[in-house]
């Protein structure tokens, strides 16, 4: 019988305390279905076609600049009323998750590394 030791079982459960954040950082599925919602009416279902010209495409952005420019909104360092009042209706978690949902779609804009 093998014995499991309780050393082993503390640094599992460490392990397991320090994986959390990171499993919950960021949620394309979830980013996905937020995006269906709110974004894909101007952005594009595909964040690559927006419904006017001059209405940026979001697809293949990075993660870090799409973040960035949520929260920017959020906190009126970026002002526009369009995105403004969007940006305001999102939790922490929502901007997580669209940035990581609009990095993953193939864009025109940003070289896969
Ligand atoms: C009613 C139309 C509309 C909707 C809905 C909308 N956007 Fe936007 N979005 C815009 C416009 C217009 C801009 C350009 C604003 C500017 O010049 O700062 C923009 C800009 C952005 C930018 C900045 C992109 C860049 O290249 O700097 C991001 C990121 C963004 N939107 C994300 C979203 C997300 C995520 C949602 C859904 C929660 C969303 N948008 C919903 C119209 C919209």
């Amino acid at each position: 019988m093998m014995q499991i030791s309780p050393k082993f079982l503390v640094a599992a459960a460490l392990g397991a305390l320090l994986a959390m954040p990171l499993a919950q950082a960021a949620d394309v599925e979830q980013g996905r279905q937020k995006a269906e919602q709110i974004c894909a009416s101007c952005h594009g279902k595909d964040g690559n076609t927006p419904i006017d010209p001059t209405y940026p495409r979001l697809a293949g952005q990075h993660r870090d600049y799409l973040r960035h420019a949520l929260i920017d909104y959020q906190t009126d360092q970026r002002k526009n009323p369009i995105m403004g009042a969007m940006a305001k209706q999102l939790s922490r978690a929502d901007v997580e998750n669209l940035a990581a949902f609009y990095e993953s779609l193939p864009g025109t804009m940003s070289h896969r590394r």
